[in-house]
């Protein structure tokens, strides 16, 4: 966020009054429908179950029809505000971050002086009582939010729109994921969150089949428009820039998990390698926990005095780790299985060659790199990375 000059972050809160969320249609709408199977007491999505030949549905634990109707069940979690528990003092836990940015519009844009089009993003924790949480981290109850929100003229939303999904396919490809395995779901008619005019789900090939990691919506006026009708405040946008003409912007969301982005990431790396009996995760290196390990061949005092100041030297730039224990060929296993694209190995001919040798993780080739060169040869790789 840092790198735009169009968009300002925001830490907003996660308990807010019960009214934003009656403002923003989650009290009405943030709903899945549930069935109860009385055969064997199970409790599921109507939307996610099968159906038999006859259009019944069907349990998914024991495949009877014998099935309430659905009943809308709400996905947030309540809690109580103050010393009262009753319904007065019911609040939620936020089901999304994007309501904390609307209510506080109004607060960034005049104290920031912004004219649209400009967003605000925030990286937060949200909470929802899925009926079905699973698939690892995929789906959990409470999971971290990367949401932007972005003010615009209404008119140019679509416009915007085609910019954001571009910049965000874009941003998913940056962090390495395959490109054939991202794709995108326009959202149909029947599919459309309440808010919505139009939605695009960017999708990920998992192990268990394509899923959303992350959500595109022209959500027009309709948040600004519902909180200063809820909260009785003016929240229009004076233009300067045109004749001083007052409107609610429209607004362009992108909302992506931090988790499921994980889950997409770890399982676009993995990878066994059987030739070489070895397990690689080949992380791009922007989202690659370690960048450099250090390993000196031996604990002797010359070696290790070599090695602390490479350390030293990158350590300012990099995160990086340094491993004397076991063997060198253990050592290089480790630092692939957590997904470090380069080693650097310190041996006896470094004391003589001033020199070390370089091993990218995923070629396993190795060079020898003299040490007035080894910062920019790393700095050169990690540009140019393919
Ligand atoms: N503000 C819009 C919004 O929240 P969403 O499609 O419900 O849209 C956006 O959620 C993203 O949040 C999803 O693409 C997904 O990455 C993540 N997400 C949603 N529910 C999740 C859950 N139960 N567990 C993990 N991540 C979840």
């Amino acid at each position: 966020m840092t790198l735009r000059d169009d968009v300002e972050g925001i830490d907003a809160a996660i308990l807010m009054a019960s009214k934003v969320w009656e403002a923003s249609g989650h009290v009405e709408n943030f709903t899945d429908p549930l069935v109860d199977c009385r055969n064997c007491k199970a409790r599921f999505r109507a939307d996610k179950a099968e159906k038999n030949k006859d259009g019944k549905l069907m349990c998914p634990e024991c495949e009877s029809t014998n099935v309430t109707e659905a009943r809308n069940f709400n996905l947030m979690f309540k809690t109580f505000m103050g010393a009262v528990e009753d319904s007065a003092a019911t609040i939620f836990l936020r089901p999304e971050t994007a309501q904390g940015i609307y209510v506080n519009f109004h607060n960034v844009q005049q104290s920031t002086r912004r004219h649209l089009p400009f967003g605000i993003a925030q990286i937060g924790k949200a909470f929802r009582n899925e009926i079905t949480p699973g698939n690892f981290i995929f789906r959990t109850r409470e999971f971290e939010q990367m949401e932007m929100q972005y003010f615009v003229r209404p008119g140019e939303d679509e416009k915007w729109m085609e910019f954001w999904k571009q910049a965000r396919w874009d941003w998913q490809l940056s962090i390495g994921l395959d490109k054939n395995k991202l794709r995108f779901h326009p959202h149909g008619e029947g599919e459309l969150a309440h808010y919505a005019k139009a939605a695009f789900d960017i999708e990920f090939e998992f192990p268990f089949g394509w899923s959303e990691i992350e959500g595109v919506h022209n959500r027009t006026d309709f948040d600004l428009g519902r909180h200063q009708q809820f909260s009785k405040k003016n929240l229009q946008y004076v233009d300067l820039l045109n004749n001083n003409e007052k409107y609610l912007p429209y607004i362009i969301e992108t909302s992506a998990g931090a988790d499921r982005t994980m889950l997409a990431v770890l399982c676009n790396a993995y990878q066994e390698d059987k030739a070489n009996e070895r397990v690689v995760l080949k992380f791009h290196p922007s989202v690659a926990p370690i960048k450099l390990a250090i390993l000196p061949l031996s604990k002797k005092p010359e070696l290790e005095s070599i090695a602390d100041k490479v350390f030293k030297d990158f350590q300012q730039s990099y995160k990086i780790q340094y491993d004397d224990s076991g063997s060198i060929g253990k050592r290089y296993r480790r630092q692939e299985e957590i997904g470090t694209p380069f080693c650097i190995t310190v041996d006896f001919d470094s004391l003589n060659d001033q020199a070390v040798t370089l091993r990218h993780r995923d070629t396993m080739v190795q060079e020898r790199v003299s040490l007035d060169k080894l910062k920019n040869a790393i700095d050169d790789k990690f540009k140019n990375w393919k």
